[in-house]
Protein backbone atom coordinates (compact mmCIF):
# COMPACT_ATOMS: atom_id res chain seq x y z
CA UNK A 1 0.00 0.00 0.00
CA UNK A 2 1.47 3.35 -0.71
CA UNK A 3 0.19 6.20 1.42
CA UNK A 4 0.77 9.71 0.86
CA UNK A 5 0.51 12.36 3.87
CA UNK A 6 -0.22 15.87 2.78
CA UNK A 7 0.19 17.81 5.86
CA UNK A 8 1.30 21.20 7.42
CA UNK A 9 2.36 19.56 10.46
CA UNK A 10 4.79 16.81 11.89
CA UNK A 11 6.00 15.93 15.11
CA UNK A 12 8.48 17.29 16.48
CA UNK A 13 9.51 19.28 13.54
CA UNK A 14 6.80 21.49 12.86
CA UNK A 15 4.00 21.55 15.49
CA UNK A 16 1.42 23.33 16.35
CA UNK A 17 -1.00 21.02 18.18
CA UNK A 18 -1.52 17.43 18.22
CA UNK A 19 -2.24 17.01 14.25
CA UNK A 20 1.81 16.41 14.18
CA UNK A 21 1.63 13.81 16.70
CA UNK A 22 -0.95 11.71 14.76
CA UNK A 23 1.38 12.29 11.43
CA UNK A 24 4.27 10.80 12.55
CA UNK A 25 2.98 8.06 14.98
CA UNK A 26 0.18 6.94 11.81
CA UNK A 27 2.94 6.56 9.80
CA UNK A 28 5.75 5.20 11.80
CA UNK A 29 2.94 2.36 12.54
CA UNK A 30 2.40 1.80 8.72
CA UNK A 31 5.72 1.71 7.71
CA UNK A 32 6.26 -1.07 10.38
CA UNK A 33 3.39 -2.99 8.57
CA UNK A 34 5.40 -2.61 5.23
CA UNK A 35 3.24 -0.07 3.84
CA UNK A 36 5.10 3.00 1.98
CA UNK A 37 4.51 6.00 3.24
CA UNK A 38 5.85 9.69 2.07
CA UNK A 39 4.66 12.48 3.45
CA UNK A 40 4.53 16.67 1.66
CA UNK A 41 5.34 18.88 4.08
CA UNK A 42 5.45 22.83 3.32
CA UNK A 43 9.50 24.14 3.73
CA UNK A 44 8.73 26.20 7.05
CA UNK A 45 11.81 28.28 7.95
CA UNK A 46 10.33 27.39 11.91
CA UNK A 47 11.59 23.87 11.16
CA UNK A 48 14.23 22.42 13.55
CA UNK A 49 16.88 21.98 10.43
CA UNK A 50 18.84 19.91 12.85
CA UNK A 51 16.85 17.01 13.19
CA UNK A 52 16.60 16.04 9.63
CA UNK A 53 18.89 13.36 7.85
CA UNK A 54 19.88 13.53 4.60
CA UNK A 55 18.04 16.61 3.31
CA UNK A 56 18.38 17.08 -0.15
CA UNK A 57 16.80 18.67 -3.35
CA UNK A 58 14.94 16.23 -4.50
CA UNK A 59 13.61 18.48 -7.57
CA UNK A 60 15.32 21.77 -8.29
CA UNK A 61 12.66 23.27 -10.27
CA UNK A 62 9.10 22.77 -10.40
CA UNK A 63 7.02 25.31 -12.08
CA UNK A 64 3.31 24.91 -9.80
CA UNK A 65 0.99 27.08 -12.13
CA UNK A 66 -0.76 29.31 -9.63
CA UNK A 67 -2.59 32.54 -10.08
CA UNK A 68 -1.32 32.54 -13.88
CA UNK A 69 2.08 32.12 -13.36
CA UNK A 70 4.43 29.06 -12.85
CA UNK A 71 5.85 29.68 -9.19
CA UNK A 72 9.43 28.28 -9.26
CA UNK A 73 9.42 25.63 -6.34
CA UNK A 74 12.27 23.32 -4.98
CA UNK A 75 11.16 20.02 -3.96
CA UNK A 76 13.65 18.83 -1.03
CA UNK A 77 14.17 15.00 0.37
CA UNK A 78 14.75 13.83 3.86
CA UNK A 79 14.18 11.78 6.91
CA UNK A 80 13.39 11.59 10.46
CA UNK A 81 13.49 8.39 12.71
CA UNK A 82 12.55 6.48 9.25
CA UNK A 83 10.13 8.60 8.08
CA UNK A 84 10.52 10.48 4.42
CA UNK A 85 9.12 13.44 3.72
CA UNK A 86 8.77 15.98 0.95
CA UNK A 87 9.38 19.49 1.36
CA UNK A 88 7.60 22.29 -0.68
CA UNK A 89 10.14 25.27 -1.29
CA UNK A 90 8.45 27.94 -3.09
CA UNK A 91 10.72 31.05 -4.23
CA UNK A 92 7.91 33.88 -4.52
CA UNK A 93 8.06 37.07 -3.48
CA UNK A 94 4.80 36.06 -0.72
CA UNK A 95 7.21 33.82 1.15
CA UNK A 96 4.87 31.68 2.29
CA UNK A 97 6.76 29.62 4.24
CA UNK A 98 9.50 31.67 5.43
CA UNK A 99 7.95 33.25 8.72
CA UNK A 100 8.73 32.65 11.92
CA UNK A 101 5.44 30.12 12.68
CA UNK A 102 3.19 28.20 10.66
CA UNK A 103 -0.17 29.60 11.14
CA UNK A 104 -2.13 32.84 12.24
CA UNK A 105 -1.29 35.54 9.02
CA UNK A 106 -4.13 37.12 7.06
CA UNK A 107 -3.36 35.08 3.89
CA UNK A 108 -3.22 31.48 5.82
CA UNK A 109 -6.16 29.72 3.07
CA UNK A 110 -3.90 31.23 0.38
CA UNK A 111 -0.46 29.82 1.65
CA UNK A 112 -2.07 26.61 2.36
CA UNK A 113 -4.13 26.09 -1.02
CA UNK A 114 -0.86 26.92 -2.64
CA UNK A 115 0.87 24.52 -1.25
CA UNK A 116 -2.14 21.54 -2.41
CA UNK A 117 -1.62 22.57 -4.86
CA UNK A 118 2.15 22.09 -5.18
CA UNK A 119 1.54 19.02 -3.46
CA UNK A 120 -0.39 17.85 -6.42
CA UNK A 121 1.90 19.27 -8.94
CA UNK A 122 4.81 17.35 -7.87
CA UNK A 123 2.70 13.96 -7.63
CA UNK A 124 2.43 14.15 -11.04
CA UNK A 125 5.27 15.44 -12.26
CA UNK A 126 7.36 13.09 -10.25
CA UNK A 127 5.09 10.08 -11.65
CA UNK A 128 3.74 8.74 -8.43
CA UNK A 129 0.18 7.07 -8.13
CA UNK A 130 -0.45 6.88 -4.40
CA UNK A 131 -3.01 4.22 -3.46
CA UNK A 132 -3.90 6.55 -1.18
CA UNK A 133 -3.91 10.51 -0.53
CA UNK A 134 -4.38 11.14 3.17
CA UNK A 135 -5.19 14.99 3.91
CA UNK A 136 -5.59 16.29 7.12
CA UNK A 137 -8.23 19.18 8.20
CA UNK A 138 -8.83 22.46 6.32
CA UNK A 139 -5.26 23.33 5.52
CA UNK A 140 -4.67 20.61 2.72
CA UNK A 141 -8.44 19.08 2.41
CA UNK A 142 -8.43 21.53 -0.67
CA UNK A 143 -6.01 18.65 -2.35
CA UNK A 144 -9.72 16.60 -3.41
CA UNK A 145 -11.54 19.19 -5.12
CA UNK A 146 -8.28 20.10 -6.99
CA UNK A 147 -7.62 16.79 -8.20
CA UNK A 148 -11.05 16.00 -8.90
CA UNK A 149 -11.10 19.33 -11.32
CA UNK A 150 -7.64 18.97 -12.27
CA UNK A 151 -5.63 15.76 -11.86
CA UNK A 152 -7.83 12.91 -12.52
CA UNK A 153 -7.52 12.86 -15.96
CA UNK A 154 -3.92 13.27 -15.85
CA UNK A 155 -2.61 10.79 -12.70
CA UNK A 156 -4.38 8.05 -10.93
CA UNK A 157 -5.11 7.99 -7.05
CA UNK A 158 -6.45 4.67 -5.69
CA UNK A 159 -8.69 6.76 -3.01
CA UNK A 160 -8.67 10.21 -0.95
CA UNK A 161 -9.61 10.13 2.91
CA UNK A 162 -9.43 13.53 4.53
CA UNK A 163 -8.80 13.22 8.47
CA UNK A 164 -11.39 15.64 10.97
CA UNK A 165 -8.69 16.62 13.75
CA UNK A 166 -10.58 19.94 14.46
CA UNK A 167 -13.54 20.95 13.13
CA UNK A 168 -13.24 24.72 13.73
CA UNK A 169 -11.14 25.56 12.05
CA UNK A 170 -12.22 25.42 8.18
CA UNK A 171 -10.18 28.00 6.43
CA UNK A 172 -12.88 30.49 4.72
CA UNK A 173 -11.43 32.53 2.36
CA UNK A 174 -12.67 34.94 -0.55
CA UNK A 175 -13.21 32.93 -3.59
CA UNK A 176 -10.36 34.32 -5.56
CA UNK A 177 -7.91 31.88 -3.11
CA UNK A 178 -9.60 29.10 -5.18
CA UNK A 179 -9.12 30.63 -8.50
CA UNK A 180 -5.78 31.21 -8.15
CA UNK A 181 -5.54 27.35 -8.15
CA UNK A 182 -7.26 27.00 -10.98
CA UNK A 183 -10.67 25.98 -9.60
CA UNK A 184 -13.15 28.28 -11.33
CA UNK A 185 -15.63 30.14 -9.23
CA UNK A 186 -18.54 30.15 -11.46
CA UNK A 187 -18.45 25.46 -11.05
CA UNK A 188 -17.21 26.05 -7.68
CA UNK A 189 -18.65 29.03 -5.79
CA UNK A 190 -21.73 27.62 -5.59
CA UNK A 191 -24.40 26.27 -2.75
CA UNK A 192 -23.98 22.88 -3.68
CA UNK A 193 -20.21 22.90 -3.89
CA UNK A 194 -17.40 25.27 -1.80
CA UNK A 195 -19.81 28.54 -0.42
CA UNK A 196 -19.52 28.46 3.38
CA UNK A 197 -22.87 27.69 4.77
CA UNK A 198 -22.90 30.76 6.85
CA UNK A 199 -21.15 33.68 4.58
CA UNK A 200 -22.19 32.64 1.60
CA UNK A 201 -19.79 34.80 -0.21
CA UNK A 202 -16.78 33.18 1.12
CA UNK A 203 -15.75 29.35 0.15
CA UNK A 204 -15.24 27.16 2.82
CA UNK A 205 -12.03 24.84 1.84
CA UNK A 206 -12.97 22.04 5.13
CA UNK A 207 -16.05 21.57 2.78
CA UNK A 208 -14.37 21.17 -0.09
CA UNK A 209 -12.25 18.49 1.44
CA UNK A 210 -16.01 16.30 2.65
CA UNK A 211 -17.82 16.88 -0.35
CA UNK A 212 -14.57 15.36 -2.68
CA UNK A 213 -13.13 13.09 -0.63
CA UNK A 214 -13.58 9.24 -0.63
CA UNK A 215 -13.68 9.39 3.04
CA UNK A 216 -13.98 11.36 6.64
CA UNK A 217 -12.57 10.22 9.52
CA UNK A 218 -12.97 11.87 12.56
CA UNK A 219 -10.07 11.44 15.19
CA UNK A 220 -12.72 9.83 17.64
CA UNK A 221 -15.88 7.59 17.34
CA UNK A 222 -17.71 10.15 19.28
CA UNK A 223 -16.51 13.16 17.72
CA UNK A 224 -17.65 11.00 14.73
CA UNK A 225 -21.04 11.42 15.91
CA UNK A 226 -21.00 14.94 17.67
CA UNK A 227 -19.83 16.92 13.93
CA UNK A 228 -23.56 15.86 12.95
CA UNK A 229 -24.97 17.90 15.17
CA UNK A 230 -25.68 21.27 15.50
CA UNK A 231 -24.25 21.61 18.89
CA UNK A 232 -20.32 20.65 17.42
CA UNK A 233 -21.01 20.84 13.94
CA UNK A 234 -19.49 24.06 13.67
CA UNK A 235 -22.58 24.58 10.31
CA UNK A 236 -21.03 21.78 8.74
CA UNK A 237 -22.83 19.11 10.50
CA UNK A 238 -25.73 19.23 8.15
CA UNK A 239 -23.18 18.39 4.77
CA UNK A 240 -21.63 16.27 7.53
CA UNK A 241 -24.48 14.04 8.41
CA UNK A 242 -25.92 14.00 4.57
CA UNK A 243 -22.30 12.42 3.78
CA UNK A 244 -22.76 9.97 6.60
CA UNK A 245 -21.85 6.59 5.07
CA UNK A 246 -18.69 8.06 4.20
CA UNK A 247 -17.67 9.32 7.22
CA UNK A 248 -15.86 7.31 10.27
CA UNK A 249 -14.69 7.76 13.67
CA UNK A 250 -11.04 6.14 14.25
CA UNK A 251 -9.31 6.90 17.93
CA UNK A 252 -5.87 8.23 17.98
CA UNK A 253 -2.98 6.53 19.22
CA UNK A 254 -0.06 7.83 21.20
CA UNK A 255 3.46 7.13 20.48
CA UNK A 256 4.83 4.82 22.93
CA UNK A 257 8.37 5.37 22.10
CA UNK A 258 8.22 8.72 23.52
CA UNK A 259 5.20 8.29 26.08
CA UNK A 260 7.08 5.30 28.42
CA UNK A 261 7.45 5.88 31.59
CA UNK A 262 9.89 2.91 32.21
CA UNK A 263 12.80 4.08 29.56
CA UNK A 264 11.49 7.67 29.71
CA UNK A 265 15.15 9.64 29.91
CA UNK A 266 13.36 12.89 30.95
CA UNK A 267 12.32 11.47 34.33
CA UNK A 268 14.10 11.72 37.67
CA UNK A 269 13.11 7.99 38.46
CA UNK A 270 11.76 5.94 36.21
CA UNK A 271 8.84 4.02 36.48
CA UNK A 272 9.07 0.25 37.69
CA UNK A 273 8.16 -2.47 34.69
CA UNK A 274 5.45 -3.95 37.12
CA UNK A 275 1.99 -2.46 37.72
CA UNK A 276 2.28 -2.81 41.59
CA UNK A 277 0.60 -0.19 43.19
CA UNK A 278 3.20 0.60 45.53
CA UNK A 279 6.04 0.68 43.46
CA UNK A 280 4.34 3.14 41.19
CA UNK A 281 3.83 5.14 44.62
CA UNK A 282 6.89 5.52 44.91
CA UNK A 283 8.18 6.61 41.53
CA UNK A 284 5.82 8.89 41.57
CA UNK A 285 6.55 9.93 45.02
CA UNK A 286 10.80 10.41 43.41
CA UNK A 287 9.21 12.02 40.50
CA UNK A 288 7.47 14.58 42.50
CA UNK A 289 9.76 15.37 45.35
CA UNK A 290 11.98 16.17 42.30
CA UNK A 291 9.55 18.21 40.58
CA UNK A 292 8.74 20.43 43.45
CA UNK A 293 11.51 20.90 44.20
CA UNK A 294 12.37 22.30 41.07
CA UNK A 295 9.29 24.04 41.14
CA UNK A 296 10.05 25.63 44.41
CA UNK A 297 6.74 24.20 45.44
CA UNK A 298 5.68 22.24 49.01
CA UNK A 299 4.08 19.22 49.38
CA UNK A 300 0.58 19.07 51.27
CA UNK A 301 -1.33 16.15 52.26
CA UNK A 302 -4.16 17.12 49.06
CA UNK A 303 -3.20 16.14 45.30
CA UNK A 304 -1.21 17.57 43.02
CA UNK A 305 -3.87 18.36 40.22
CA UNK A 306 -1.87 18.85 36.72
CA UNK A 307 -3.31 20.63 33.45
CA UNK A 308 -1.12 20.32 30.38
CA UNK A 309 -2.91 22.49 27.83
CA UNK A 310 -2.94 24.91 24.80
CA UNK A 311 -4.62 28.07 26.39
CA UNK A 312 -7.70 28.49 23.81
CA UNK A 313 -11.08 28.45 23.66
CA UNK A 314 -11.60 24.94 23.16
CA UNK A 315 -10.25 24.08 25.99
CA UNK A 316 -12.20 26.52 28.39
CA UNK A 317 -9.38 28.40 30.00
CA UNK A 318 -11.39 29.97 32.50
CA UNK A 319 -12.42 26.29 34.16
CA UNK A 320 -8.55 25.52 34.06
CA UNK A 321 -8.40 28.80 36.13
CA UNK A 322 -11.29 27.37 38.58
CA UNK A 323 -9.46 24.13 38.78
CA UNK A 324 -6.58 25.82 39.88
CA UNK A 325 -8.01 27.65 42.55
CA UNK A 326 -10.72 24.75 43.76
CA UNK A 327 -7.98 22.42 44.30
CA UNK A 328 -5.77 24.95 46.45
CA UNK A 329 -9.79 25.12 48.53
CA UNK A 330 -9.28 21.63 48.58
CA UNK A 331 -5.82 21.81 50.04
CA UNK A 332 -3.46 20.32 47.13
CA UNK A 333 -1.19 21.43 44.24
CA UNK A 334 -1.48 22.85 41.10
CA UNK A 335 0.72 22.57 38.26
CA UNK A 336 -0.27 24.46 34.86
CA UNK A 337 1.55 23.90 31.67
CA UNK A 338 0.65 25.86 29.29
CA UNK A 339 1.10 28.10 26.04
CA UNK A 340 -1.52 30.87 25.36
CA UNK A 341 -2.60 30.85 21.62
CA UNK A 342 -5.18 33.03 21.82
CA UNK A 343 -4.21 36.86 22.11
CA UNK A 344 -7.03 37.05 24.52
CA UNK A 345 -6.16 34.81 27.30
CA UNK A 346 -2.32 36.04 27.13
CA UNK A 347 -2.76 38.93 29.43
CA UNK A 348 -5.78 36.69 32.01
CA UNK A 349 -2.74 34.21 32.05
CA UNK A 350 0.49 35.91 32.85
CA UNK A 351 -1.12 38.16 35.28
CA UNK A 352 -2.34 34.88 36.76
CA UNK A 353 1.49 33.53 36.82
CA UNK A 354 2.48 36.91 38.39
CA UNK A 355 -0.60 36.66 41.39
CA UNK A 356 0.71 32.96 42.42
CA UNK A 357 4.45 33.52 41.69
CA UNK A 358 5.38 33.74 45.22
CA UNK A 359 2.76 30.43 46.11
CA UNK A 360 4.34 27.28 47.30
CA UNK A 361 1.35 25.27 46.32
CA UNK A 362 0.96 26.56 42.51
CA UNK A 363 3.20 26.94 39.29
CA UNK A 364 2.19 28.15 36.16
CA UNK A 365 4.59 27.66 33.36
CA UNK A 366 3.31 29.51 30.12
CA UNK A 367 5.56 27.53 27.67
CA UNK A 368 5.41 24.46 25.63
CA UNK A 369 7.95 22.39 27.14
CA UNK A 370 8.02 18.57 25.98
CA UNK A 371 10.67 17.34 28.71
CA UNK A 372 8.93 19.76 31.94
CA UNK A 373 5.32 17.78 30.26
CA UNK A 374 6.83 14.56 30.58
CA UNK A 375 8.13 14.70 34.56
CA UNK A 376 4.79 16.45 35.27
CA UNK A 377 2.65 13.58 33.64
CA UNK A 378 4.93 11.40 36.22
CA UNK A 379 4.89 13.31 39.27
CA UNK A 380 0.87 14.78 39.12
CA UNK A 381 -1.83 12.89 40.37
CA UNK A 382 -4.68 14.03 38.59
CA UNK A 383 -4.80 15.93 35.21
CA UNK A 384 -7.55 17.95 34.46
CA UNK A 385 -9.15 18.16 31.02
CA UNK A 386 -12.25 20.75 30.55
CA UNK A 387 -12.23 20.97 26.75
CA UNK A 388 -15.93 22.51 25.25
CA UNK A 389 -15.33 19.69 22.50
CA UNK A 390 -12.14 17.89 21.95
CA UNK A 391 -11.98 15.48 18.76
CA UNK A 392 -9.73 13.13 20.33
CA UNK A 393 -7.30 14.56 22.62
CA UNK A 394 -3.71 13.04 23.47
CA UNK A 395 -2.90 14.24 26.81
CA UNK A 396 -5.71 12.15 29.10
CA UNK A 397 -4.01 9.10 27.17
CA UNK A 398 -0.36 10.07 28.01
CA UNK A 399 -1.51 10.58 31.73
CA UNK A 400 -3.12 7.03 32.38
CA UNK A 401 0.59 5.44 30.67
CA UNK A 402 2.14 7.68 33.98
CA UNK A 403 -0.44 6.49 36.54
CA UNK A 404 -2.15 9.86 36.46
CA UNK A 405 -5.70 10.18 36.89
CA UNK A 406 -7.44 12.30 34.03
CA UNK A 407 -10.92 14.19 34.97
CA UNK A 408 -12.65 15.04 31.67
CA UNK A 409 -15.12 16.48 30.11
CA UNK A 410 -17.55 14.10 28.78
CA UNK A 411 -16.66 14.69 25.14
CA UNK A 412 -14.63 13.52 21.85
CA UNK A 413 -12.38 11.16 22.44
CA UNK A 414 -12.09 12.13 25.85
CA UNK A 415 -15.57 10.47 25.79
CA UNK A 416 -14.06 7.27 24.15
CA UNK A 417 -10.90 6.95 26.88
CA UNK A 418 -12.06 7.89 30.20
CA UNK A 419 -14.28 5.95 32.41
CA UNK A 420 -15.89 7.51 35.08
CA UNK A 421 -15.17 5.59 38.32
CA UNK A 422 -19.04 5.48 38.98
CA UNK A 423 -19.39 3.22 36.24
CA UNK A 424 -19.99 -0.16 36.93
CA UNK A 425 -16.88 -2.23 35.74
CA UNK A 426 -17.12 -5.02 32.76
CA UNK A 427 -14.53 -6.60 30.54
CA UNK A 428 -13.97 -3.43 28.00
CA UNK A 429 -14.99 -0.96 31.03
CA UNK A 430 -12.83 -0.23 33.87
CA UNK A 431 -13.16 2.27 35.34
CA UNK A 432 -9.90 4.64 34.92
CA UNK A 433 -10.84 8.36 35.69
CA UNK A 434 -13.74 11.23 36.26
CA UNK A 435 -15.99 12.69 33.54
CA UNK A 436 -18.35 15.69 33.90
CA UNK A 437 -21.29 16.27 31.84
CA UNK A 438 -20.56 19.79 30.89
CA UNK A 439 -17.93 22.27 31.08
CA UNK A 440 -19.02 24.27 33.67
CA UNK A 441 -18.09 25.06 37.37
CA UNK A 442 -20.48 22.95 38.93
CA UNK A 443 -19.94 20.43 36.58
CA UNK A 444 -16.24 20.60 37.26
CA UNK A 445 -16.52 21.32 41.22
CA UNK A 446 -17.90 17.71 41.48
CA UNK A 447 -15.99 15.50 39.39
CA UNK A 448 -13.12 17.46 41.53
CA UNK A 449 -14.39 16.82 44.72
CA UNK A 450 -14.96 13.48 44.14
CA UNK A 451 -11.47 12.66 42.99
CA UNK A 452 -9.83 14.56 45.81
CA UNK A 453 -11.90 12.17 48.38
CA UNK A 454 -11.22 9.28 47.03
CA UNK A 455 -7.28 10.04 46.70
CA UNK A 456 -7.17 10.82 50.66
CA UNK A 457 -9.99 8.65 51.75
CA UNK A 458 -10.09 5.42 49.76
CA UNK A 459 -6.48 4.33 48.36
CA UNK A 460 -7.46 1.43 47.33
CA UNK A 461 -9.86 2.81 44.94
CA UNK A 462 -7.71 5.05 43.87
CA UNK A 463 -4.96 2.61 42.91
CA UNK A 464 -7.09 0.50 41.22
CA UNK A 465 -7.79 3.47 38.73
CA UNK A 466 -4.49 4.03 38.48
CA UNK A 467 -3.56 0.37 37.41
CA UNK A 468 -6.83 0.43 35.07
CA UNK A 469 -5.34 3.50 33.04
CA UNK A 470 -2.24 2.10 32.90
CA UNK A 471 -3.20 -1.36 31.78
CA UNK A 472 -4.99 0.05 28.79
CA UNK A 473 -3.71 0.23 25.79
CA UNK A 474 -3.00 3.70 23.86
CA UNK A 475 -0.54 2.81 21.20
CA UNK A 476 -0.81 3.29 17.40
CA UNK A 477 -0.71 -0.40 16.64
CA UNK A 478 -4.45 -1.07 16.58
CA UNK A 479 -5.47 2.66 14.99
CA UNK A 480 -2.76 2.04 12.26
CA UNK A 481 -5.00 -1.60 11.59
CA UNK A 482 -7.86 0.15 11.60
CA UNK A 483 -6.91 3.01 8.78
CA UNK A 484 -5.33 -0.15 6.96
CA UNK A 485 -8.31 -1.50 7.04
CA UNK A 486 -10.62 1.59 5.70
CA UNK A 487 -7.78 2.15 2.87
CA UNK A 488 -8.24 -1.43 2.08
CA UNK A 489 -12.03 -1.36 2.26
CA UNK A 490 -12.30 2.06 0.36
CA UNK A 491 -9.99 0.88 -2.64
CA UNK A 492 -12.21 -2.09 -2.95
CA UNK A 493 -15.46 -0.01 -2.97
CA UNK A 494 -14.05 1.92 -5.71
CA UNK A 495 -13.11 -1.23 -7.68
CA UNK A 496 -9.16 -0.34 -7.31
CA UNK A 497 -6.24 -3.00 -6.77
CA UNK A 498 -3.61 -1.33 -4.49
CA UNK A 499 -0.16 -1.15 -6.35
CA UNK A 500 2.16 -1.44 -4.22
C1 LIG B 1 -6.56 18.47 17.40
C2 LIG B 1 -7.68 18.19 18.40
C3 LIG B 1 -7.27 17.12 19.41
C4 LIG B 1 -6.71 15.91 18.67
C5 LIG B 1 -5.60 16.32 17.74
C6 LIG B 1 -5.03 15.15 16.93
O1 LIG B 1 -5.53 19.15 18.03
O2 LIG B 1 -8.06 19.36 19.08
O3 LIG B 1 -8.37 16.72 20.18
O4 LIG B 1 -6.22 14.98 19.61
O5 LIG B 1 -6.06 17.27 16.82
O6 LIG B 1 -5.99 14.53 16.14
Amino acid sequence: MYVVHICSEISPLAQAGGLADVISGLSSACIKKKDHVDIILPKYDSINYSLIENLTVYIQDLYVPFGGEHVHTTVWEGNYRGLKFFLIDPHSSQHYFNRSHIYGFDDDPERFVFFSKAALTFLHESGRHPDILHLHDWATACVAPLYHELYKSQFDVGAILLNIHNLSHQGRCHPDVIELAGLKPHLYHTPNQLSDPVHPSQINLLKGGILFSDKVVAVSPTYAKEIQTREYGFHLDSILAKHSKKLEGILNGIDYADWDPAEDAYLYKKFPKTQRASSIRKAKRANKENLFERLGLEPTDGPTVAAISRIVSQKSPYLIRYAMETTLAYGGNFILVGTVGDRHYTEEFHSLQNIYRQSKNVAILLEFNHELSHQVFAAADMLVIPSRFEPCGLTQMCAMRYGTVPIVTATGGLKDTVIDANTPPSPNHTPNGFTFPEPTETSLDQALKRSITMFKEDKKSWDNLIRSGMSRTFCWDSPSNQYRILYHKTLTSKGKKHIY
